[in-house]
């Protein structure tokens, strides 16, 4: 089974996002092979878009068991009066996935380990299945983690995709448990991502840019 994770991060908003699904679902029932894939189970795609698009997304994105939507981030409160927050508890039923520890969470909002390892605890209590996004080795990776996203920083958004050769040296160096999920983000594109599709030690991929476009992200699919 590979991974395609969608990244919309802060874009889009409703029609932008019915836009994008209408072309998906179209661009979907015209290609056989990735339709294929999802059926066998050697594909599944996790779409993760702003909180205020789940539900747009959830009623109608085409309805396939293994496509699936995910939030990019969740509260570190479990639950109550926590204005502004959205917690597991509130996105439960909605979402199968949620993305934490982005590096731009990270930078941005100054997220810390103990942070990111409380979310993930939350989300492993509401049986949502955290993506936890690593730059480097540094980063902790608590037990619970199945899903790891190395995602190194100067690749995010820039167009530079790391070689796969750098990937699998970085991997060595994460050392992720066996059976976990290895995922690599960073300007993966429709033109590199055959580069890691063929090796076994890649199990999916995050795509930010390339995910804002059905027809890149559906090509990109088709590659795996
Ligand atoms: P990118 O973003 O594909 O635009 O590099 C990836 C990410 O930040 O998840």
């Amino acid at each position: 089974m590979k991974y395609l994770i969608a990244n919309w991060k802060s874009t889009k908003n409703i029609q932008e996002a019915i836009n994008w699904v209408v072309e998906f679902n179209s661009l979907l029932k015209k290609n056989t092979q990735v339709k294929n894939s999802l059926d066998s189970d050697d594909l599944k795609i996790i779409i993760c878009p702003s909180i205020h698009l789940l539900s747009t997304l959830k009623e109608n994105i085409f309805g396939h068991k293994n496509i699936n939507i995910g939030a990019q981030d969740v509260s570190f409160f479990e639950q109550g009066n926590y204005t502004g927050e959205v917690s597991a508890q509130n996105l439960k039923d909605l979402i199968e996935y949620s993305i934490v520890g982005h590096s731009e969470r990270r930078k941005y909002l100054k997220e810390t380990d103990n942070i990111i390892d409380q979310k993930i605890a939350i989300l492993k209590d509401y049986s949502i299945e955290p993506i936890l996004c690593v730059r480097d080795e540094k980063d902790l990776i608590p037990k619970e983690a199945r899903f790891i996203a190395y995602e190194p920083v100067y690749a995010i958004g820039t167009g530079k995709n790391e070689s796969l050769k750098d990937v699998l040296i970085s991997k060595a160096k994460i050392s992720p448990k066996l059976n976990s999920i290895f995922i690599y983000g960073g300007s993966v594109s429709p033109e590199n991502v055959q580069e890691y599709s063929n090796s076994s030690e890649i199990h999916g991929f995050l795509v930010g840019t390339a995910s804002k476009d059905p027809e890149s992200f559906i090509q990109i699919a088709s590659k795996l």
